[in-house]
């Protein structure tokens, strides 16, 4: 499974990096509005810092402006995936950015039927937001096994980005589900790597260490 980091810091991006699980960045503008700079300089920065793509969304309404609006992030490097709310007017971008050879990433995805929409413009991604769908009481997981069956069903090449994770579960069954790629933040990351048996088992090395050490 590919693990993407939902970030739009660059430092975080570059710890991430250190540890060998980044595959690429989703970004969104809640992210980006806890950085500093242009949106523009933090694109640039998050695509020198890793090889993979780099999700970067577009804010405009209709079908010519997300086009256009498209273009011009996909001139920043040819890592950029544009990230498309879902939507009628969102769909008919994304079919022309793709028939460009621009990757879109059609995102807010909360229903099955959503996905199928996107898999139909031709999206190269589509993100599911688990968490927040959990959060109102309907099982985010559901959602994945849906899509990726229908997925299935019909061989889609369109990849589903698992969304809006919240833990360690998330990621798990996201993994067990065989969705393509998970988009992390970094404290879910860091969370993965930890069991409370794992830091007990240390200390007692440690500590028994301490009586060999001084022979
Ligand atoms: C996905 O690409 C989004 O950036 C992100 O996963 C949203 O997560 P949130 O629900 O925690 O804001």
């Amino acid at each position: 499974m590919k693990i993407f980091i939902d970030t739009a810091s660059v430092a975080e991006l570059n710890q991430a990096v250190a540890l060998g699980v980044a595959d690429g960045v989703t970004t969104n503008p809640t992210l980006l509005a806890r950085e500093s700079g242009s949106a523009e300089q933090i694109y640039r920065d998050l695509c020198s810092a890793i090889d993979g793509p780099v999700c970067a969304e577009a804010v405009s309404a209709d079908a010519k402006s997300i086009i256009q609006e498209g273009k011009k992030l996909a001139q920043i490097s040819n890592q950029i995936v544009v990230k498309i709310p879902v939507s009628k007017e969102g769909l008919l971008a994304v079919k022309q950015l793709e028939s460009e050879g621009i990757r879109t990433n059609v995102t807010l995805v909360f229903s099955p039927m959503q996905a199928l929409m996107a898999a139909k413009a031709g999206a190269s991604f589509v993100c599911p937001f688990v968490g927040r769908l959990d959060d109102t009481s309907q099982p985010g997981m559901e959602l994945i096994e849906q899509i990726l069956a229908i997925y299935n069903n019909y061989d889609y090449e369109t990849e589903v980005i698992v969304a809006s994770i919240r833990n360690p579960l998330h990621v798990r069954d996201a993994a067990l589900m065989g969705a393509h790629a998970a988009t992390l933040p970094l404290k879910v990351v860091e969370q993965l790597m930890r069991h409370p048996l794992t830091d007990i088992g240390i200390e007692k090395f440690l500590q028994d260490w301490g009586k060999v050490a001084g022979r």
